[in-house]
């Protein structure tokens, strides 16, 4: 089965928005601690929880305790999104006789423990883990706790003992975002080296300094450390977890403290406020401007694709983009699936496979099972016959569902009916058969026709620029709507692919920030800019975002 990449990653754009609208609802609320364990919620809840919503307490489901219970609108708005409740009910956050709490409690259905009293929660899951070994029950225990709660003394009484009793059935995550109530966890009481100053990424990027994984394995764990918002990373662990026999699990996930708003982000403040409703909007939008950057190997050496790989997984590449080529839909050949199955080891990073080939329904299934996690196919050689046949056997498959146009072909009306859960439409905008070729400028009024349609048909998918993209023109297509961007000569064929990729996600982020402070001041003018800007208080943020505002002239 593949990685389900983008049914995850929509999902969990849902419940991010649900938890920025329950929170300023209610007036309080942890989003800071809810988004930090919001792709390990959405790996669980929409690839690998067994649960039915129609049956909270069937006896085979699996269980998902929430230890770190302060951060329940986390977990209200994903069971609000896999079905449990409506979603309207996130409205009803906090408030008198609502099911869901400033805690989790069990008045709300599919809820398996009362977080809230920090500790306590691993212990009641090996108290589950052990009675589903005694009634020789095979459904597997989830339980998230927070690195600031591992002060309490509880939570390592209950380490030792999981160990103890072999407690296989049992896969904790520690949500590792390094920011517990009032201060940085390294500062409170560290669990790996004492923080040299407030900059926590200089912990994370320095992984001789991560020892809380050798407190847990002196414990008797198994021990996984992964970054905690890469599904494909959160996906592989879960996986091996589920495998490891004999011994209990955890998975130590380096995440970001409101991860997705920049201004919630390595923020203490952010640990337990809810955002002020006039700033919904822009966190929103901000939601909706999460980017990827996908690396196009064919720019690269192609006698030596397995380092071109390798350099896109240096380089932090956000997906890997494979451009197959079979020399009728374009005169050139690249490679087939074989490679893709070769190079398929090599890395978990989503394999973001672009078939330039014609009669793709004949052939896609080889790329399914080659490891590829999001196809794309061309609308050209495809009709809604072929394209339904392709698009249900992805949906079967786990794998993300592409289509792309040319630049000379419009979106065709037979694909409509599939926009709805379309998972990407690659806009080409170079005539596809070689990466190095120019930008075409015309693209950007295409795209700005698309909009209109791709609303008018529910798509909730991305849009992947792709063909000549750069650092002059990435901005505009990040304008246009694009958010995965693909680099073949501008990134593959620059001698450091790390600081290619950099530059690029650089330079979305600056148009990103210009997108909101416009928007800042659409809604309420430079007193609302200012507001907005001013809540930018960790790093260089707040001077970048000024400096970009003047520039504009909105300040
Ligand atoms: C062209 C491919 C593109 C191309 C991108 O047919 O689909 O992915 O390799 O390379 P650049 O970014 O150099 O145009
Ligand atoms: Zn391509």
């Amino acid at each position: 089965m593949g990685l389900n990449y983008y049914h995850i990653k929509k999902n969990i754009l849902r419940a991010r928005r649900l938890v920025i609208k329950s929170t300023s609802i209610a007036g309080s609320g942890h989003p800071g601690g809810s988004f930090s364990m919001a792709e390990i919620m959405g790996c669980l809840f929409y690839k690998f929880l067994k649960f039915d919503p129609s049956n909270p307490s069937w006896e085979d489901r699996d269980r998902l305790v929430l230890s770190k219970g302060h951060a329940s609108p986390g977990l209200f708005s994903n069971m609000a999104v896999a079905g449990y409740i409506p979603e309207s009910e996130l409205e009803t956050l906090r408030k008198f006789g609502s099911r869901l709490q400033g805690h989790p409690d069990l008045k709300c259905p599919g809820v398996e423990f009362c977080g809230g009293s920090l500790g306590t929660g691993l212990s009641y899951s090996i108290g589950v883990a052990l009675a589903a070994k005694m009634d020789n029950k095979d459904h597997h225990i989830y339980t998230i706790i927070g690195d600031g709660e591992s002060n309490e003394g509880q939570i390592w009484e209950a380490a030792m003992t999981a160990s103890k009793y072999k407690l296989d059935n049992l896969t904790a995550f520690l949500d590792r975002n390094f920011i517990q109530q009032d201060s940085y966890t390294e500062k409170v009481m560290p669990l790996d080296e004492e923080l040299r100053d407030d900059n926590i990424s200089e912990m994370w990027k320095d992984a001789s300094r991560w020892k809380t994984g050798d407190k847990w394995r002196s414990f008797g764990w198994n021990v996984i450390e992964i970054d905690g918002h890469r599904i494909e990373q959160i996906d592989l662990a879960i996986t091996k977890a589920i495998a490891a026999k004999g011994i209990p699990t955890i998975i130590i996930s380096r995440t970001i403290k409101g991860k997705s708003i920049e201004h919630m982000e390595d923020n203490p403040e952010w640990h337990g406020k809810a955002p002020n409703p006039e700033m919904v909007p822009l966190i929103n939008l901000e939601l909706d401007s999460q980017f990827m950057i996908a690396p196009s190997i064919i720019a690269g050496d192609m006698t030596n694709l397995e380092n071109e790989v390798k350099r896109c997984v240096h380089g932090r590449a956000d997906y890997i983009h494979l451009d197959v080529m079979d020399g009728q839909f374009v005169p050139a050949k690249t490679f087939d699936y074989n490679k893709i199955k070769e190079l398929r080891s090599l890395t978990v990073i989503p394999f973001d496979s672009h078939l330039m080939i014609s009669e793709p329904v004949k052939h896609v299934k080889d790329y399914v099972e080659a490891g590829s996690d999001i196809i794309t196919v061309h609308a050209e050689v495809c009709d809604e016959s072929s394209f339904g046949e392709i698009n249900d056997l992805l949906k079967q498959s786990q794998v993300s569902v592409g289509l792309a146009i040319n630049p000379d072909t419009d979106l065709p009306e037979w694909s409509y009916k599939f926009l709805p859960t379309l998972d990407q439409l690659i806009v080409m905008s170079v005539f596809p058969g070689k990466s190095g070729q120019k930008y075409i400028t015309e693209t950007h009024e295409k795209m700005n026709k698309l909009k209109s349609i791709l609303k008018d048909h529910k798509f909730t998918g991305y849009i992947e620029a792709d063909g000549g993209i750069n650092l002059e023109n990435i901005g505009s297509c990040f304008e246009d709507g694009a958010r995965a961007f693909v680099g073949g000569s501008a990134i593959i064929g620059q001698p450091d692919v790390r600081e290619a990729i950099r530059e690029f996600r650089n330079q979305v982020l600056k148009t990103r920030r210009k997108t909101l402070i416009k928007k800042a001041h659409q809604l309420g003018g430079s007193d609302l800019v200012h507001k907005w800007i001013g809540l930018h208080v960790v790093g260089k943020k707040k001077e970048q975002i000024t400096k970009i505002a003047q520039e504009e002239g909105f300040i």
